[in-house]
């Protein structure tokens, strides 16, 4: 037997006389079977009823049986474009290949960098057609989110404030984008007061690096911020619990920056965009950011710190300011910032902060991109809760409800006038807790496609 396989629907009728076959198309409840029929391997897929039709679900079905075929060692798996496409009729035919290829490469997808004994093995998808545009299309899109996976996942003493900015300046090395990267001396100069406090304490000193992307410099210029804690122990206002691993993922939102910006570059999208990515590590030692002290940010506002744990908002202040510096139309910082945002939102969905028409289209972006969010508001109310006894205002705020809001009433304070801005809150949705879908345990990767086709949506 050849070690490929067949990937058909059910509805193929080749199969509509085998009984057990019959039997799993009339009551199982989505999904696919591997069966041999005709002594070749066979993946038959239920087919998905007219309701269920999204691109997401072409996605995780792809991602199930890429998955598995790869944990089998199946060389290849072939599909026709053409009973794809029938399949799944009332969405656009182009997309669901591009869908099916991102999910399948998604869902093959491992970080096996530490495992000394197993090897990378992915199943080859072969889709028959005349669709290698598409194909291509999907696989932009699988490498770009893979490339934020592979970053959020990467442990805290390889990637760290010294070393990821290099990371960057590597994945954008052969392309149109330059990156800058700024260093502790340089962002003294710079007055990034942020980053420097944060990192006051740990071993590795702190950087801001700039990917710029000039595809069209006629459309608007786009900022993207993302936050770069390459591990958040708390500082001095340590954590507590039993695992903080997770916490070395504090760099999801610069993650999804860059992801974000291969994606744009990889696929020469017409846009006018920069990334800036403030990266620190937040640890405590005796040189420790403490409790009360001010930072003065360039902008003149002064912050006192009630809690050295809310450090996200602290280095993204700095980013805003530069973004400001900048003269961006249009700023989108994205976040690991609260941990009430998972409790509101839980595992799957996102939150978006800011300007509430620009929200509202994120949110069908991610509808149809896979990067689930939903606007929150932010409630002018809350904002005097960040005030404080000595300085402008406080890193935290006197409520002990609604963190995710006052977190996002703070960052607002230092949204330059001329800028529309949108805050994404992504610390619920940073990992996945179990392999399913196009998603592996742990790191997701959310947020390259969504803030990409944002950008390319307000650059129409
Ligand atoms: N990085 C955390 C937020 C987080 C929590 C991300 C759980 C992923 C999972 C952030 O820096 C933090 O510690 N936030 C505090 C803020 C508080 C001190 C105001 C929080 O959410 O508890
Ligand atoms: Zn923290
Ligand atoms: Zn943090």
């Amino acid at each position: 037997m050849t070690n490929k396989a067949n990937i058909i629907f059910a509805n193929d009728s080749k199969i509509t006389n085998d009984e057990q076959l019959k039997a799993f198309i009339e009551n199982s409840e989505g999904g696919f079977i591997t069966t041999l029929l005709d002594g070749a391997m066979n993946v038959i897929i239920k087919p998905v009823k007219e309701e269920k039709r999204t691109y997401e679900e072409v996605r995780n079905i792809a991602g199930n049986i890429a998955r598995e075929l790869s944990a089998r060692k199946v060389d290849s798996g072939t599909i026709e474009a053409d009973a794809l496409e029938n399949a799944l009729s009332n969405l656009d035919k182009g997309e669901i290949i591009s869908a099916f290829v991102e999910g399948w490469e998604l869902g093959a997808y491992q970080f096996l960098t530490y495992k000394s004994n197993i090897e990378a093995f992915q199943t080859e998808l072969e889709i028959a057609g005349e669709v290698d545009a598409f194909i291509q299309r999907g696989k932009v899109r699988a490498q770009a989110v893979s490339f934020s996976r592979d970053l959020m996942n990467e442990v805290p003493n390889v990637l760290n404030p010294e070393t990821f900015p290099d990371v960057l300046v590597d994945a954008f090395k052969d392309t149109n984008a330059k990156v800058t990267v700024y260093r502790k001396e340089k962002l003294e100069e710079m007055e990034m007061n942020g980053v420097l406090s944060v990192c006051r304490a740990s071993k590795y000193e702190p950087a801001f690096v700039e990917i710029a992307y000039l595809g069209d410099e006629s459309k608007p210029h786009i900022a993207l911020v993302g936050k770069g804690v390459t591990f958040d122990t708390g500082g001095i206002s340590l954590k507590s619990g039993r695992d903080l691993s997770d916490m070395r993922m504090d760099m999801g939102g610069a993650a999804a920056v860059a992801g974000a910006m291969k994606l744009l570059v990889e696929s020469k999208a017409k846009v006018n965009v920069t990334a800036l990515i403030p990266i620190v590590e937040n640890m405590p030692d005796q040189q420790s950011l403490l409790p009360s002290e001010v930072i003065r940010y360039k902008n003149g506002l002064t912050v006192q710190v009630g809690n050295t744990d809310a450090e996200g908002r602290l280095i993204l202040a700095d980013g805003l300011i530069r973004a400001g510096d900048l003269n961006a139309d249009y700023i989108v910082d994205i976040a690991t910032l609260t941990g009430a945002i998972g409790n509101a939102l839980g595992p799957k969905i996102a939150g978006v902060f800011g300007d509430e028409a620009l929200s509202i289209d994120l949110k069908i972006i991610g509808e149809e991109n896979g990067d689930y969010i939903w606007p929150m508001p932010l409630i002018d109310a809350y904002d005097s809760t960040l005030a404080s006894d000595y300085a402008d205002m406080s890193n935290i705020s006197t409520l002990s409800s609604a963190g995710s809001i006052t977190a996002g009433l703070f960052l607002r304070r230092f949204v330059p006038k001329e800028a529309k801005w949108l805050h994404v809150d992504m610390a619920g949705v940073m990992a996945s807790s179990q392999a399913r879908g196009y998603y592996p345990k742990t790191a997701t990767g959310f947020g390259a496609r969504l803030l990409a086709d944002f950008a390319i949506n307000v650059s129409k």
